[in-house]
This record gives structure tokens, sequence and C-alpha cells, in this order.
């Protein structure tokens, strides 16, 4: 066996793509400042944000069938009402299911991980299996689970490219953040990506 070392010049640091991939880091310190709705659309876009004349998004889906939803309970958004709501990727839109600020109700859903009440915004991610298990079976469930993981990458690089910081959450009781954001049966919270300024 020979241990053959990587080119001293990976990573460089010199292209945008190192950057964020150097800086992206867990954070559970947020300074309470609010995010603009700006910012927030920027997330949401990198999230799921339909990039193609077809209908193709920002993350890969396989047999391009999009069985995530993006759901953004906005705490401290400026521009946006407090509340919880829908990203419609093809329409680049949101949908207010709910108003007020919910984000005390989610860190007791996260098991009391109170950190998450002092991010600006969380962005949730909930799937409906059925859109790609109709096609794969079992394996289309795996599916899923990669796919939750590409979405959620994008969001956290978006978040490092904006000044901000993010977590990935996964530690959570599912019935209770279903039923914090209102999810239709059909639907599963997956995980969830608090959002905001570092202390
Ligand atoms: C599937 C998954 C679930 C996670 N759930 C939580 C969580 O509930 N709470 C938390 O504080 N961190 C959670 N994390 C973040 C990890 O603790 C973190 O990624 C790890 O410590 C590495 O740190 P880094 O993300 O800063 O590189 C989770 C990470 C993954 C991939």
């Amino acid at each position: 066996m020979t241990l053959i070392r990587l080119p001293k010049t990976a990573p460089s640091l010199g292209h945008p793509l190192e950057r964020l991939l150097a800086q992206r880091r867990t954070l559970r310190a947020y300074s309470g400042q609010p995010v603009s709705w700006a910012k927030a659309a920027c997330l949401l876009w990198a999230a799921q944000g339909v990039t193609d004349a077809g209908g193709l998004r920002t993350a890969p889906s396989a047999g391009a069938l999009y069985p995530l939803e993006v759901y953004l309970l906005a705490g401290a958004v400026t521009g946006l009402e407090p509340g919880i709501y829908r990203y419609q990727p093809r329409s680049d839109a949101v949908l207010r299911l709910a108003s007020g600020d919910r984000r005390a109700e989610l860190a007791a859903a996260a098991l009391h991980q109170d950190w998450l009440v002092d991010a600006a915004l969380t962005l949730a991610f909930a799937a409906r299996y059925a859109r790609t298990t109709w096609r794969y079976g079992r394996r289309g469930v795996q599916y899923v689970h990669i796919e939750v993981g590409h979405a959620a990458q994008n969001v956290q690089l978006m978040a490092v490219s904006l000044g901000l910081g993010s977590a990935v959450v996964g530690a959570f009781d599912e019935a209770r953040v279903a039923s914090l954001l209102g999810l239709p049966a059909e639907e599963t919270p997956l995980y969830l990506l608090p959002v905001g300024a570092a202390a």
C-alpha cells in the first residue's frame, strides 16, 4: 500500500466554492438579529428553486419527481410577517399557512434544543414519499433521504454565501413538528435548518 498525498494546492481557498465549503459549520449560537426577506428568499431558492424551463431544480431528484416540500418558519425576517409558509417552487412564491412567531414551539418540538429560538428563521423539509416510491418502490424511500441531504447542503452553502450561519437538525418529535407545520397526513417532516447571524 502506498500513501499518496493530495496536491498542496487543494484546497487553495482561491475558488468561491472552496471558501463556502471550508466555512460551512453547524451554528448553534445566533445573535437574534433579523434576516431580510431577500436573503430568506435566496435560501428557499437554494433549497428547491426552479433553474430550468422544464422545471428542474437546484437539487437533483430521482426521476425528477421532487418529493420534498419546503416550509419556512419565519421568526425575525424583515419584510415578512412572522409565521409559517410553504415554498411554491414553480411560482417562486410562498403561501402563508399561519401567522405568529412559532420558534419557541419549534424548539420544544426539537427535543428542547432551545437555541433554535434565536435563529431568525428555520427551513423545514418534509417528504411526500409516494411521489417517488410509486416508481422506485422501497428504494425510493432511500432516494428521498438522499435528496434531502442534497437540498440541505445547498441551503447551508447559500447561508455562508449570505454571511449567515445555519444548522441541520434531525432530532425532533416528528408528530409535534408535523402538527406545528400543519402538514397533511401524506407528508413527513425530515429535517430542520435554522438560519441566522452568528452571535
Ligand atoms: C442527519 C443529521 C442530523 C443532525 N441533527 C442535529 C441536531 O438535532 N442537533 C444539532 O445540534 N446538530 C445536529 N446535526 C449536526 C451535527 O452535529 C454536525 O453536523 C456535526 O457535529 C459536524 O459539525 P459541522 O456540521 O459543523 O461540520 C445533525 C447532522 C446530521 C447530518
